[in-house]
């Protein structure tokens, strides 16, 4: 018996969940999965009922879980309020307090939406990128870090610290899955500049020593936000710190049509994991019942794949989501002429239909 969480979270979340989990309960049926499913509340749904955006209560159903499904969490509704109360903050707590260190952002192009993207096809054509995040250190996590007053005025400061370890870690995730695929690491930094990405140079270099196999190279940030559009084939696993890969992937994502088609992992060092898309809670299109289910039920396929060992139902749950482009539908984010229009719900049925009758 596996035991799944939901966190629904704000915004779409609740909408492209739902989506998801028509899917999982097609796979369940489908290959007999036995799932325990559980949910709770998190993000501002979670502030407006506890005052909370990460009760205790949540943590502890979540470290009891195999594996999380997520939505996305925040909205205007909850900005103005104190940042440690913020929806933001229960994620980045959540990643933090169960070692998820490690996020997969898998940005491919299926053919079908090769027109879809802002780029020539000829550019995007083809696309398979794996980023690497590292999830739970760097200046989203560095003390110390505030705001505070100083000769007369204001001052925001926050601090871009890693330790040796923690970038090993990481270079060995990305090195592991590169050895799956095409054995290519891009490693990105401003090594030119902060010398904490210099030492993660270097730290990278070092491991890759136990990689022979691996061909490694080195890019800047800023030139590498220009080669993702420029010509982004040219990479294979791109590994990077928490806010570089965060901004990275947002760009990734737009290279496969729509950030409603990127997924993610978020792993611990056993493989439990945390999934979800890597678009937020959309607010302006939120309640509309238009956004893209898809990024959401292909992270229910990596939670297949990573954490409960199910290879085969991740292939078939990502073989319904191409037979279903296939078929001509499309969420708004990636309509495109001679193709048929539908929402969030009809996209959601359209795969599980797909899996069942698989
Ligand atoms: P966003 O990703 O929510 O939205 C950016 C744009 O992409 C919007 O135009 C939105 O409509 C569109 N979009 C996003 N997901 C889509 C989908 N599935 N289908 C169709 N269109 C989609 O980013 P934002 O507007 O900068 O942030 C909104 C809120 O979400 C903020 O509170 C932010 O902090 C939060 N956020 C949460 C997560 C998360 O939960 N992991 C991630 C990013 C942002
Ligand atoms: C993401 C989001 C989060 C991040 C925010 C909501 C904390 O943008 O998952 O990409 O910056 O990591
Ligand atoms: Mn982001």
């Amino acid at each position: 018996m596996s035991k799944i969480l939901v966190l629904p979270g704000d915004g779409i979340g609740p909408e492209i969940v739902a989506e998801a989990v028509k899917v999982l309960e097609a796979a369940q049926q489908k290959f007999g999965l036995e799932i325990e499913l559980d949910q709770a509340l998190v993000g501002g749904a979670a502030v407006d009922a506890e005052n909370d955006p990460l009760p205790e209560s949540t943590l502890t159903k979540a470290r009891a879980a195999d594996a999380i499904l997520f939505g996305s969490i925040g909205g205007p509704k909850w900005d103005a309020i104190e940042r440690d109360k913020r929806p933001e903050r229960g994620l980045l707590r959540l990643r933090s307090a169960l070692g998820l260190f490690a996020n997969l952002r898998p940005a491919i192009l299926f053919p079908q939406l090769a027109d879809a993207s802002s780029l020539k096809p000829e550019v995007v054509s083809g696309l398979d990128i794996l980023i690497v995040r590292e999830l739970t250190g760097g200046i989203y996590f560095g003390q110390p870090r505030g705001i505070k007053e100083e000769n007369g005025e204001r001052v925001g400061f926050n601090t871009y610290v890693y330790t040796e370890s923690e970038m090993r870690r990481i270079a060995r995730v990305a090195f592991e899955l590169a050895m799956q695929r095409d054995k290519r690491v891009l490693s990105v930094d401003k090594a030119n500049v902060l010398e904490v990405t210099e030492l993660w140079k270097e730290v990278v270099t070092e491991e890759a020593k136990a990689y022979p196999e691996i061909e490694l190279s080195h890019m800047y940030v800023d030139n590498a936000a220009m080669q993702l559009v420029r010509a982004p084939k040219q990479f294979d696993v791109i590994v990077t710190g928490n806010l570089f890969g965060d901004i990275l992937s947002d760009e990734a994502a737009m290279l496969t049509g729509s950030i409603g088609m990127l997924p993610s992992a978020s792993l611990d060092e056993n493989r439990k994991g945390l999934y979800e898309p890597c678009h937020g809670s959309a607010p302006d299109i939120a309640g509309q019942g238009i956004a893209n289910p898809l990024a959401t039920i292909m992270s229910l396929a990596m939670l297949m794949r990573y954490s409960l060992q199910r290879g085969d139902v991740a292939d078939a749950i990502e073989k319904a989501v191409e037979a279903v482009l296939d078929q001509g539908l499309r969420t708004a984010d990636i309509y495109t002429e001679g193709t048929r229009k539908v929402g969030t719900e009809e996209m959601g049925s359209a795969v599980a239909r797909a899996l069942a009758g698989a």
